[in-house]
């Protein structure tokens, strides 16, 4: 018995979120936000908090800085029943997001911080041998970690683990990432639609599909937002599975997160490849029934009430 499901290797952050800002920040003058909010960011965090909430026995695997934020990352992880006894603390300060809010539009800016800093040497062995699978998230904002894939992925080989990757956006659009060298080491890619094209150079989704299928090492799950999901499987056979339809949305952010979160939790618990996508698709919609990434996972039971009452589906972990 392996201590835990899913071990997520990702950034942390500490988000700074400034509202009712007068107008827009000048070089040499001072202006002021009506309200403050200081909370765990990261979308792997948001990963790692929803699988726990629906029942995965999950640990994280980040750098923090030996500092005040450091320690709100590792106690918001810890409220959220995710274990924080692999976290690193580095010499680098924790990263941080300032995001400013203007009604529906916000300007970030992020300092990465000790999230860029963690590579493949920073990560006790003994992860690989303590989870049966491993969610690597957000590569593109942690270059150290982008550096050393091939060790994390090899290591996670070693010990029969497997792994899923959502790489997430990057922000500075080079996407150097080897996807012909990378993807068959992954168990199961999970890129959004926007992302697959980006990394592959193509213009629809179907010629981005047809470029990483020779390259899948499992199967690869495609988020579309509100159109819903698409599997592809390593022999080439698809899936698209429309999303359960939220008529009214309070936001979405982290409903890709949170789809991850449902996937690899069903995908843990050796559900069939289907099972998993109809489980992400619905954790994706819950996500944009409250508030932020994490509001409408309080808890496996509140998940499923969500699941049967507005959606009419049995959430089956
Ligand atoms: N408005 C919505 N109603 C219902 N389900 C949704 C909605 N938006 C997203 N979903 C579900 O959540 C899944 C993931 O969302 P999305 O495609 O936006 O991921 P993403 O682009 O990776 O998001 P993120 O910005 O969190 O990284 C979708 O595949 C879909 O099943
Ligand atoms: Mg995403």
């Amino acid at each position: 018995m392996k201590q835990f499901d899913i071990a997520a290797i990702g950034e942390l952050n500490v988000d700074i979120i400034l509202n009712g800002i007068e107008s827009e920040p000048e070089i040499g003058k001072e202006k002021f936000a009506k309200e403050m909010t200081v909370t765990l960011g990261s979308s792997t965090a948001i990963f790692a908090a929803n699988a726990a909430a629906v029942g995965s026995k999950v640990c994280f695997v980040g750098m923090v800085g030996r500092d005040s934020f450091g320690s709100l990352v590792s106690s918001s992880l810890e409220a959220k029943g995710v274990d924080t006894g692999y976290l690193i603390y580095g010499d680098t300060p924790t990263g941080a997001t300032v995001c400013m809010n203007y009604g529906e539009d916000r300007a970030n800016l992020t300092y990465q911080g000790a999230m860029d800093v963690m590579g493949f040497g920073d990560i006790k062995p003994e992860v690989f041998r303590s989870c049966r699978h491993i969610h690597l998230s957000s590569l593109f904002m942690q270059s150290a970690l982008l550096r050393d894939i091939h060790k994390v992925l090899d290591a996670a080989k070693a010990e029969g683990v497997s792994v899923s990757l959502d790489t997430q956006w990057d922000p500075v659009e080079k996407w150097a990432l080897d996807y012909k060298s990378v993807l068959p080491k992954v168990t199961v890619f999970l890129p959004n639609e926007k992302e697959l094209q980006a990394l592959t150079g193509t213009t629809c989704l179907e010629d981005a599909v047809n470029a990483v299928l020779p390259f899948l090492g499992h199967a690869m799950v495609v988020k579309c937002g509100s159109k819903g999901s698409l599997l592809v499987r390593k022999d080439g056979t698809q899936n698209f599975l429309p999303a359960f339809l939220n008529k009214d949305v309070v936001d979405a952010i982290g409903a890709g997160d949170s789809f991850n979160a449902g996937f690899v939790s069903a995908f843990v618990k050796g559900l069939p490849l289907e099972e998993c996508q109809r489980c992400g698709n619905l954790t994706g919609a819950v996500n944009t029934t409250a508030a932020g990434g994490t509001g409408a996972f309080v808890s496996k039971e509140a998940v499923r009430k969500i699941c049967l009452e507005k959606f009419g589906q049995v959430f089956s972990l």
